[in-house]
């Protein structure tokens, strides 16, 4: 049998051939013959396609897990268990595939109670998904005790458009340092006195910063240092302890060298 094809949306068809074993396991008509390319406006994709290459995305391209669980409280963000079902009733007027979309692009504009301001818009770097990722995710999402009803003109066109074209996102260059800013992280900035960075041990009083670039942006990562508590303490760690100091204790060279080896670790 043959699968319709389409060439429509050529980074997505990318994430797609990504999830290609999957297909070919879970689609006994290609079992031999794989798809190379899924279109996803002229009809031929189903909503269990689609949900399908939105939890692939969740998992690789959007890196939701690092913040995220399903089934279980990540140590920054809520459990995804239900939210499909509870985005129904989450905000007055809004629709369930409404409020997911919201919370993918314009996270700010409605907290969980309970958490702070740390979810990057996930349509800007550094996550960067464009439109048709975003139409899936948010089928993921919905699917998760949910109506999968989401069309791709839900997604206003304007989403995503840093992710435009499927060229990968500017890198975003620091003026600073990083092998300077490594010495400031591990000598006068004493940060691993608190955190973990990639090969650098450190204690587990603060959060693991491994992989901090992958999920915040450098606005974030900047603002975060110069005032701990102005942007909200990460769940699951207490406040007030990331010192408030840095701005007055650290030079600027030293700050920027600090930003630019952070910047550093995804
Ligand atoms: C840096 C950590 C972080 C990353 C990365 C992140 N999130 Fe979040 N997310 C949060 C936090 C914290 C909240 C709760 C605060 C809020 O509502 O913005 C949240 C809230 C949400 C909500 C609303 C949940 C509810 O119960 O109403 C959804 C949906 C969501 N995130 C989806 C995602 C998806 C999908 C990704 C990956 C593309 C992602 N998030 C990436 C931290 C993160
Ligand atoms: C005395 C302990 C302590 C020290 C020292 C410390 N931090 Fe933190 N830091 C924390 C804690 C606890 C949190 C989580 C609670 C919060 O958000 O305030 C945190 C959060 C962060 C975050 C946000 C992480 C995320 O997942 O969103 C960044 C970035 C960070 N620290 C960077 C630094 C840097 C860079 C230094 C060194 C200049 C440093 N911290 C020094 C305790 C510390």
């Amino acid at each position: 049998m043959r699968i319709p094809v389409g060439v429509k949306v050529g980074v997505f068809s990318l994430v797609v051939m990504g999830s290609y074993t999957y297909y070919a396991n879970s689609i006994p008509q290609i079992e031999s013959k794989p798809p190379q390319e899924l279109s996803l406006e002229g009809g031929n994709v189903t909503p269990a396609q689609l949900v399908k290459a939105g939890e692939e995305i969740y998992k690789t391209k959007g890196t939701c897990e690092i913040c995220h669980r399903i089934g279980q409280k990540g140590t920054r963000a809520p459990d995804l268990a239900g939210v499909g079902g509870r985005a129904a009733k989450a905000k007055a007027g809004m629709s369930a595939k409404q409020y997911i979309i919201e919370s993918l692009i314009n996270p700010n504009a409605f907290l969980v109670e309970g958490y702070p301001p740390i979810m990057p818009a996930v349509d800007k770097p550094p996550i960067a998904l464009n439109r048709s990722e975003l139409w899936a995710l948010t089928a993921f999402l919905e699917s998760l005790g949910g109506t999968v009803d989401v069309a791709l003109n839900d997604i206003p066109a304007t989403a995503g458009a840093a992710a435009a074209g499927g060229g990968a996102p500017a890198e975003v260059r620091m003026p600073g340092d990083a092998k300077a800013g490594k010495a400031v992280y591990t000598g006068k900035g004493g940060c691993l006195a608190c955190h973990k960075a990639a090969d650098i041990p450190g204690s587990p009083v603060g959060p693991d910063l491994t992989q901090i670039a992958k999920i915040q942006t450098p606005d974030y990562i900047m603002k975060k240092i110069l005032d701990p508590k102005g942007m909200g303490t990460v769940s699951g760690f207490p406040p007030g302890v990331m010192p408030q100091t840095f701005g007055t204790t650290l030079t600027a060279k030293e700050y920027t060298d600090l930003v630019a080896f952070l910047l550093t670790l995804k």
